[in-house]
């Protein structure tokens, strides 16, 4: 679906759900998961359904993903680095609900 238009001159190696991803030097986690063909990043916490990233300039949150075991950080606005380990985040629907 996505290709980059050129091999990646400055290689970056990183990880999601622990397959090893391939990345260029300077580009975002979301454009390299793109590039590898990795669409699906989390699971909406009402109804599970996947999401991919949307507008990849920090606005529609469809991009979150747990990086080095930190929640909640959209991979369209943060950059690869050598040896991160990304995984896709599926939200808690139980924090949703007020108690009482
Ligand atoms: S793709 Fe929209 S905030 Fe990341």
């Amino acid at each position: 679906m996505f290709r980059r238009l050129s091999d990646p001159e400055k290689k970056v190696r990183m990880t999601f759900e622990g397959q090893d991803i391939t990345a260029q030097e300077g580009e975002s986690v979301a454009a390299a998961l793109l590039a590898a063909g990795i669409t699906h990043l989390r699971q909406t916490p009402v109804s599970g359904h996947p999401r991919a990233p949307y507008c990849m300039m920090g606005a529609c949150f469809d991009c979150l993903v747990n990086i080095d075991g930190v929640s909640n950080l959209q991979a369209c606005v943060t950059p690869v680095r050598e040896g991160m380990s990304v995984h896709s985040q599926v939200a808690e629907k139980d924090l949703l609900h007020e108690d009482g």
